[in-house]
């Protein structure tokens, strides 16, 4: 029927159905504008969707095979803000480095194996209990999943405590 509005000559030619250079094109054309429209819809989508927050605090952080890190062992994860502390029975904790006083970064002494902060002396054992001074409470915990024998460390939620429980740390 479109032939004989355009006046081809194959419909003169008594095959109406024949395809045509111009049929031909305009199927790839066609095919070509829906590909076109699909890769910029994908684009368009991976662009606006949620992105989890992966690699960097606030999100998750592989810190490192669980093998590697030696019982009784404390261990600073710098791109996490949290140190992983290797318990003697072999479990971990992964201890925010932010002092639950008013938030100072406090630094493991490995000599004392204590965390001791320079701001207004509080001190924390390797579960991060208060040993001494104004912190109100022990280190606060971020969790700790074990993939394929790595701990990955969710940094997006600190756990406040009020105690240490056995229960807080991850076995592998
Ligand atoms: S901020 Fe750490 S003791 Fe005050």
């Amino acid at each position: 029927m479109i032939n004989k509005l355009h006046g081809s000559s194959h419909e003169l030619r008594g095959d109406p159905y024949r395809f045509t250079r111009r049929h031909l094109l305009g199927v790839v054309w066609g095919a070509s504008t829906v590909a076109l429209v699909g890769q910029f819809s994908v684009a368009l989508y991976n662009y606006l969707k949620p992105q989890p927050v992966v690699g960097g605090f606030g999100g998750k952080i592989t810190a490192g095979l669980a093998k590697e890190f030696k019982p009784g062992s404390v261990s600073y994860i710098q791109a996490g803000h949290f140190y992983i502390s290797r318990l003697e029975d072999g479990s971990f904790l992964a201890l925010w480095q932010r002092c639950t006083h008013l938030g100072c970064t406090v630094p493991y002494v490995s000599a004392k194996k204590q965390f001791q902060c320079p701001c207004h002396g509080s001190i924390f054992n390797r579960r991060g209990e208060v040993l001494a001074g104004p912190a109100p409470r022990p280190m606060d915990l971020f969790p700790i999943q074990v993939v394929d024998g790595k701990l990955i460390v969710d940094t997006s939620q600190a756990i406040s405590r009020d105690k240490f429980e056995p229960s807080q740390a991850t076995h592998v």
